[in-house]
């Protein structure tokens, strides 16, 4: 059954709090998401294995140790975005795809608008990032997607999640890790996270109300 780390930090859950806030707006969300995006990174990225290389150091040669494989990530569109921009100035050589997917509002079902996947290798490290893991659908549908491309190790890094969500990854992805600052209440009738931070994408974009 997958690993579900819920990043406790200060740090982090204070950055959760102002996004959560409804007086917070586009530009501070954008900010806060960003730097989250990255402190969960690191959280999710601690279990990377390592070599060991020989460099040279101004003193002497030294068994130094290295990242052993190659990273991708992927974003799920459009808070995905948010969450890229907070994650890939540490990671210069990662590779990167997109995945549109949108919910229907009906059926809350997930439905694939926009696929661009890098290479993946059967080594490499994939870490599929989606601020919100709301009913699932999405990320599932994501997961689908990342693993048909030959992903083997895959890591989902998201900044909320919902009991019904979690449950429903895990049952599709056993095997897939999931990296969240929370676990909230439940979801409501239209498929929100409560008490949650709204729209993501919205109010990473400025888009409320469109
Ligand atoms: N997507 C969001 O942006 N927010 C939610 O609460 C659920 C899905």
């Amino acid at each position: 059954m997958n690993q579900v780390l819920v990043v406790d930090h200060p740090m982090v859950q204070n950055r959760l709090t102002e996004m959560r806030r409804v007086s917070t707006d586009s530009g501070d969300f954008r900010q806060h998401m960003a730097a989250v995006a990255s402190m969960l990174f690191y959280e999710a990225a601690r279990v990377l294995p390592l070599s060991r290389e020989t460099i040279q150091t101004p003193l002497q040669p030294m068994q130094a140790p290295v990242l052993k494989t190659g990273l991708v990530l992927v974003s799920v569109l459009r808070a995905g975005l948010g969450f890229l921009e907070g994650v890939l100035p540490h990671l210069p050589t990662a590779r990167v795809g997109y995945l549109g997917l949108a919910r229907n509002p009906k059926t809350l079902e997930a439905e694939s608008y926009y696929a661009n996947l890098p290479k993946i290798m059967d080594e490499d490290q994939v870490f599929v990032l989606d601020p919100m893991l709301a009913t699932g659908h999405t990320v599932i549908h994501a997961l689908q997607q990342v693993e048909a491309a030959g992903a083997r190790h895959i890591h989902l890094v998201t900044l909320l999640a919902s009991p019904e969500g979690v449950a429903n990854v895990q049952k599709a992805f056993p095997h897939v890790r999931i990296v969240t600052a929370s676990i909230d209440t439940k979801l409501n009738e239209k498929g929100y996270i409560l008490p949650g931070l709204g729209d993501a994408g919205d109010r990473l974009y400025g888009t409320l109300g469109h």
